[in-house]
């Protein structure tokens, strides 16, 4: 299973913090919003992680994570050189997947909760067909949109409808198995002039190979979209962090709790780290392994 990261467009709704930064570089309260999804990946036991993003941020991304060896993981980088939609990543990591299956995760997309990754773990083992989730929000129209029947079989898959048909929205993390790679070739821009994720969940519903698996409303899915849902999502981890002194997806700490580092080798990070409470809380994680 391979994973993608879709770290590109334009951020427009958050300029001017976007104006210089990308987006998925900017601040969820003490790290950058990447490494959100970045850890959901780690967890999810998805090693080789190719991120995509706009060629004049590339860079940027390289200094932040490089190729992952630190932490026990593949990164490799592409770009994305216009913002062509979602399932264009599918066109620019055709190479990449290979034979492969492919989890993508949006690079803003951020995921917490008790729960939410174990049924995902079942599903990236054997992945048949498409699987996508659902997620009841207050305001669906935003958001590619599911319907359901009465037994929660889905009825259509709608990107941002003027009268969304339920409540329950799409979000930015979708498997799929190899044939995603052919379907996103045969896709048009929509009217937005971009290659729509939720054309491609309709090519998958059509085959009657969509599954939609509804998040438990103890999940917490962030949007990150516009300056005050920014600020609510970094205090959202600020508050839980703060109760619980431990801290979401310091990906340090997960790549040592999932074994893909030792315990030296999280010691040579700790140690080279500059001083402040990132390297505190490492440390302090450090010890408590040790004793
Ligand atoms: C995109 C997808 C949409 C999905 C959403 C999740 O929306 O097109 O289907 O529900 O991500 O974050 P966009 O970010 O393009 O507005």
């Amino acid at each position: 299973m391979k994973g993608i990261i879709l770290a590109a467009g334009r951020g427009s709704r958050l300029y001017p913090l976007t104006k210089v930064v990308n987006k998925q570089l900017l601040q969820i309260y003490d790290k950058p919003m990447i490494y959100y999804p970045l850890s959901t990946l780690m967890l999810l036991n998805i090693k080789d992680i190719l991120i995509i993003t706009n060629p004049k941020d590339l860079d940027s991304f390289k200094i932040l994570l490089g190729n992952g060896s630190r932490i026990g993981i593949k990164i490799s980088y592409a770009t994305q050189d216009s913002p062509k939609g979602i399932a264009d990543a599918f066109n620019i990591a055709d190479n990449y997947i290979g034979d492969d299956n492919v989890t993508l995760i949006l690079g803003d997309n951020i995921f917490y909760g008790h729960g939410f990754l174990d049924p995902i773990r079942k599903i990236i083992k054997n992945p048949i067909g498409a699987t996508v989730f659902g997620y009841p929000v207050n305001d669906p129209e935003r958001y590619g949109v599911v319907e359901f029947d009465s037994n929660y079989n889905v009825l259509s898959i709608e990107e941002k409808p003027i009268k969304p048909k339920s409540n329950y929205a799409v979000p930015g993390i979708y498997i799929y198995d190899n044939k995603v790679v052919n379907y996103a070739k045969t896709l048009n821009p929509s009217k937005r002039g971009e290659l729509e994720i939720t054309d491609i969940n309709k090519i998958y519903l059509n085959n009657g190979k969509l599954k939609v698996n509804l998040l438990g409303r103890g999940v917490a899915w962030l949007d990150t979209g516009k300056p005050n849902s920014l600020f609510e999502a970094s205090t959202f981890i600020s508050y839980i962090e703060a109760r619980q002194g431990l801290k979401i997806s310091c990906i340090e700490e997960v790549a040592y709790n999932m074994g893909y580092i030792s315990k030296q080798e999280l010691k040579k990070i700790v140690d080279r780290l500059p001083d402040g409470s990132y390297k505190d809380y490492l440390f302090s994680f450090l010890i408590s392994i040790n004793s």
